[in-house]
């Protein structure tokens, strides 16, 4: 499985893109917002540290618009990954995009009806939304399943399985076991994949036994 980094932030980005273990980042609005800045500068400074796919989201809804507004964002680097929304206008640039050989991130995709769509009209990747299906009452983890499964069963689909509103590491964990293709994860849930308290134990006991043998490595 990918690790997407869910943030804006670039001093996040920076620190946990040191750690070695993410594949790209994802951005929206929302994050941009709180980010605070230039976002055409934003995208272009994350897109100088990570190599990966570095999701920027159009701003407008309408068909002309968003392909005017892509051009421009996948203009800034070569791994700029086009986020659009998944309305048929959204669906319409991922087509013009994916025509063009340039990536796509096909988000708020809450069905699987929709998720079909998304990889019928070439995309990259789609974004299920898995935190804010299970905020409403659904089964988030079900909608992963289910578009995994159909998925598999057509081979001419290469449309990526992107786990979005991830809200937890057993969000991940499961839909791992299912295959999911991305995880796209905000940092404070990333660092929770590292946390086991028996690590800590264990590692506070091979600290003290080595420090009791009064040896050194180097
Ligand atoms: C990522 O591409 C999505 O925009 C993001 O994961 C949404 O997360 P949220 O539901 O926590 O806002």
């Amino acid at each position: 499985m990918k690790f997407f980094l869910d943030s804006a932030n670039l001093q996040e980005i920076a620190e946990i893109n040191n750690y070695g273990l993410i594949d790209g980042i994802t951005t929206n609005p929302t994050l941009i917002a709180k980010a605070g800045g230039d976002f055409k500068a934003i995208i272009a400074q994350i897109c100088e540290m990570v190599a990966g796919p570095v999701s920027a989201e159009v701003a407008s809804t309408e068909y002309n618009q968003m392909i005017k507004e892509g051009e421009v964002l996948s203009k800034i680097a070569k791994n700029v990954c086009i986020k659009l929304p998944l309305t048929i206008d959204g669906l319409k640039a991922c087509r013009y995009f994916a025509d063009r050989h340039i990536q796509t991130n096909v988000t708020l995709c809450f069905s699987a009806a929709q998720a079909l769509l998304a990889a019928k009209a070439g995309a990259t990747f789609v974004s299920p939304f898995v935190g804010r299906l299970d905020d409403i009452g659904q089964d988030g983890l079900e909608l992963i399943s289910e578009i995994v499964q159909i998925f598999a069963n057509y081979s001419n689909i290469t449309t990526q399985v992107l786990v979005a509103s991830v809200r937890n590491p057993i969000h991940v964990t499961a839909t791992a076991k299912m295959g999911a293709h991305v995880a796209t994860l905000p940092g404070k849930i990333f660092k929770q994949m590292f946390q086991h308290p028996l690590t800590d134990n264990g590692l506070a006991t091979f600290v003290a036994d080595w420090a009791s043998t009064g040896q050194k490595i180097i």
